[in-house]
């Protein structure tokens, strides 16, 4: 497995790994209640080919019999031959759909799968990551890799392989019922073809990688605006964003008509070298007519039969290039299959031990990926049932530090404990499980106000979620809603106001009932009499646990046990808020400042 995040585009769609791929996936427990229909399928195309080959014979051979002026009985076994020829014809095409109409389930609970599987394991993979992806394009790879499993099945197992089946039947029965020069012509020219084919696709895959990622490009660049609306409305720049799509728009559409006019030379050559062979076989044909040795039924017969193996190869172009390009798709599939989550939950990871929730950092030192510097040698305690205060400057690493005891980072260096336990060696969900998260900026899922609040307990008793929400002082805001608890908050929450979004994650974090309470500044948005009323219910709710509590206002934190201030990065000072403002250190400084800006405050 590869870490991630090295994104490269080294894919040059090879497709044994994408068979050997299908092939896994197909004989896989899950699809086992799949597996007489996939035995069906490849009987129903085998028996298909065989009277796709043998139908023009029976058309010769009616031809054959023909004369003018003939008897009842020849032409009672010309009209046989006849029915016959129609009936070969008919199974010839009316297998394979029957087929396709069973095989359509087999490939979607493959595709399904596929995607499921990838979206689950997209969404274990760390921060970092989605932080350096668009989501949008993430969404496409997967749906390409999905569909690509359809694609893969349908035109390897249903038209390459069975047509390469039906050209050495079509062989078979030229040679023997004809003569051999015309098993070599046909070999020739489907050999010819499909070089030809493979040649010029070769090179359009390469065309269709370079539309594809321009497409890519152009909904991520879609979907990034179109989430950023506000932003966008806000500073007025439609025009703009409407540029920077077309922009990506005009990329694609100049990849897109060169993948067109590559696709007008392919047809092109495959019609001339098809056209080609029939002309050969027929002239062959003639001679041997002339010679006495064929009759004028048998040369119709020998052009029907290559005729009949050139409707497959007509799809085979296209065919391969499906598979080529679902190739390309799987293997980028594959590649964020492969990326090993950068956080990842250690091998021998035993369940989180809770008694009481003591938290401590040890030497901790982290910088984020591209940054010079970050939290250096941060170490303190949180006693069991304590509340911390975090203060310090904006950017001195505060949500860092919070980021690294949900272990959403590694730290570089140091340890983090919880009761005694380094957090590494626990599952990540078991230390998830113990924290309670009110975030700086919280995001809401585009569904219903209960949805969100019961997030992290799906299960809770609507006593249960009435406490929380009156404790988050949502109540009010709540019966005031015409649909109440059903309420849509639209995309991201936007539809709430600042306050309201963090006092519903308020509710949320409180409804989960955890063991420690994390509060990124969980009421900065509130206006003071709420915040007051807030702070209460939070206090309420830290009561009995371990709370930190990140706050620019001091004076919500004045009561902490423990005030940690951090600057730089580095934990300057700490101590309870007497001890601090006797220190006259930076935390003296803050309230000082804070105090005065108070007081000026009419
Ligand atoms: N994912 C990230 N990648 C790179 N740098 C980051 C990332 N997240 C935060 N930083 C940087 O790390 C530093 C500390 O960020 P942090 O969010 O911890 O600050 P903070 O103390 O919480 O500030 P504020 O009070 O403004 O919320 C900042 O300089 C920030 O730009
Ligand atoms: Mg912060």
């Amino acid at each position: 497995m590869r870490r991630e995040p090295p994104q490269t585009s080294t894919e040059d769609g090879s497709l044994t790994p994408a068979l050997r791929r299908v092939f896994r996936l197909l004989v896989r427990s899950e699809l086992r209640q799949y597996r007489p229909i996939m035995a069906m399928a490849i009987a129903l195309t085998l028996v298909a080919k065989g009277f796709s080959v043998i139908s023009p014979v029976f058309f010769g051979d009616a031809l054959n019999a023909l004369v003018v002026g003939a008897d009842d009985l020849v032409i009672k076994s010309v009209i046989l031959m006849l029915l016959a020829w129609a009936m070969a014809r008919f199974l010839a095409i009316g297998l394979p759909q029957i087929r396709d109409a069973f095989f359509a389930e087999v490939s979607q609970a493959a595709s399904r799968l596929t995607a499921v599987e990838a979206f689950a394991h997209t969404n274990l993979l760390s921060l970092q990551f989605h932080l350096t992806r668009r989501a949008g394009s993430l969404n496409r790879i997967i749906e390409r890799g999905a569909n690509s499993i359809d694609y893969l099945l349908r035109f390897l197992a249903f038209n390459i392989v069975p047509t390469l089946i039906e050209l050495a039947l079509a062989a078979l029965v030229l040679g023997v019922r004809y003569g051999v020069g015309f098993s070599v012509i046909a070999v020739a020219t489907v050999a010819l073809y499909v070089g030809f084919t493979l040649w010029v696709t070769e090179w359009r895959v390469r065309q269709r990688r370079a539309m594809n990622e321009a497409d890519t490009a152009v909904r991520g660049r879609a979907v990034d605006s179109l989430t950023n609306f506000e932003t966008v409305k806000a500073f007025a720049t439609e025009t703009r964003e409407a540029e920077r799509f077309g922009d990506a728009l005009s990329r694609f559409n100049r990849h897109y008509v060169k993948v067109v006019q590559s696709l007008s030379v392919l047809n092109a050559g495959q019609e001339f070298i098809m056209g080609t062979g029939v002309f050969c076989i027929a002239l062959l044909a003639m001679f041997w007519v002339r010679a006495g040795e064929l009759q004028v039924g048998d040369m119709t017969a020998a052009v029907l039969i290559l005729l009949n193996i050139y409707r497959p190869l007509g799809i085979l172009g296209f065919a391969w290039r499906e598979i080529k390009q679902g190739a390309v798709d799987l293997e980028k599939l594959d590649q964020l299959m492969d990326l090993a989550p950068q956080v990842a939950d250690a091998p021998d990871a035993k369940p989180l031990q809770l008694s009481g929730g003591e938290v401590r950092f040890e030497n901790i030192s982290f910088v984020h990926e591209g940054r010079e510097d970050g939290l250096q040698n941060v170490s303190f305690c949180v006693p069991a049932g304590s509340k911390i205060g975090v203060v310090g400057p904006s950017g001195a690493g505060k949500s860092t530090i919070l980021k690294l005891l949900f272990r959403f980072y590694d730290p570089a260096s140091g340890h983090i404990f919880i009761d005694g336990q380094d957090i590494k060696t626990v599952p990540q969900a078991s230390l998830r499980g113990a924290l309670g998260l009110v975030p700086q900026d919280v995001a809401l899922f585009n569904d219903s106000l209960r949805f969100n609040i019961t997030y992290a307990r799906p299960d809770a008793s609507e006593e249960q979620i009435a406490k929380a929400i009156s404790d988050a002082h949502l109540t009010q805001f709540i019966d005031s809603l015409p649909h109440g608890l059903d309420t849509k908050v639209g995309e991201r929450g936007l539809k709430l106001s600042g306050g309201e979004k963090q006092r519903v994650g308020i509710a949320r974090a409180i409804l989960k009932n955890p063991a420690i309470l994390v509060l990124d500044e969980a009421t900065s948005s509130l206006d003071s009499q709420t915040e007051s009323e807030v702070q209460l219910a939070l206090n309420n709710a830290a009561k009995g646990r371990t709370s930190l509590a990140i706050a620019h206002r001091l004076s919500t934190i004045q009561n902490a046990d423990l005030i940690l201030v951090i600057a730089a990065g580095r934990l300057v000072e700490q101590g309870n808020h007497k001890q601090l403002i006797a220190n006259k250190g930076l935390y003296a400084k803050m309230w000082q400042h804070q105090a005065e800006r108070d007081v000026n405050v009419p």
